[in-house]
């Protein structure tokens, strides 16, 4: 799929101020500094679309961005150890779980995870929450320039170990790095599958 355009539509603080509209959309999850805006700029294109940083918590809102006038994109805030008090985290996670469960349009969830760190409860108790609750989601594996081959193997084994505890089958997994644009095509391939089967009349 080809990006002809990104565009930033707004930022709110709950779910019911999201856009309206039929667009399908899809959102980029995981604990605060995984790389979330980061993979959102690298898979459009755009290097200054979503704001990144290297402090945690840089992003607090939901943040939709509308691409190819035909699908959103949104980044919303991180959970587990951004650099903000602890009142502020819970809400920021109330608002993260009721947007996801009350988007009627959200059709996949991206969850992100470091793949330099082996599982971490945050993730894990999150992961297990989404299956809980049936909401569709893909795994990402970011920053793998940061590894050799051999640990990020190690790294997803582990998960899908765990993760096999509980799920079956496992959820499809990308491996992808911001850096490289590793994972670009898989993320977007897995997006225009979804849009063409979308129906919001159903
Ligand atoms: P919050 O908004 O704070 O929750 O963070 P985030 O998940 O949006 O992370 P962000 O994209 O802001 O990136 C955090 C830091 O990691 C930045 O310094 C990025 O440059 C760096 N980073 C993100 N992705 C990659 C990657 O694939 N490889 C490398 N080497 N660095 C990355
Ligand atoms: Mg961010």
């Amino acid at each position: 799929m080809i990006i002809h355009s990104a565009e930033f539509v707004k930022s709110s603080a709950k779910h019911q101020d999201c856009p309206k509209g039929p667009f399908p959309e899809y959102a980029f999850l995981g604990r605060s500094n995984v790389g979330k805006s980061s993979l959102i700029n690298m898979i459009t294109g755009r290097a200054k679309l979503a704001k990144t940083s290297s402090s945690p918590g840089k992003t607090q809102l939901i943040n939709h961005f509308l691409i190819n006038d035909a699908w959103y994109l949104t980044d919303l805030p991180g959970y587990g150890f951004a650099k903000v008090p602890v009142s502020v985290k819970k809400k920021w996670e109330g608002m993260i779980r009721k947007y996801m469960l009350y988007r009627d349009q959200l059709l996949c969830s991206f969850i992100l995870i470091d793949i330099r760190h082996g599982p971490m409860i945050s993730d894990m108790d999150f992961l297990h929450w989404m299956g809980k609750n049936n909401l569709p989601l893909c795994l990402v594996f970011t920053k793998t320039d940061k590894l050799t081959r051999s640990k990020r193997h190690q790294h997803i084994k582990q998960y899908e170990k765990l993760l096999s505890e509980q799920w079956e089958p496992l959820p499809p997994v990308i491996i992808s790095s911001s850096a490289t644009g590793e994972g670009k095509e898989g993320i977007l391939k897995l997006i225009a599958q979804c849009n063409k089967d979308y129906n919001p009349h159903q």
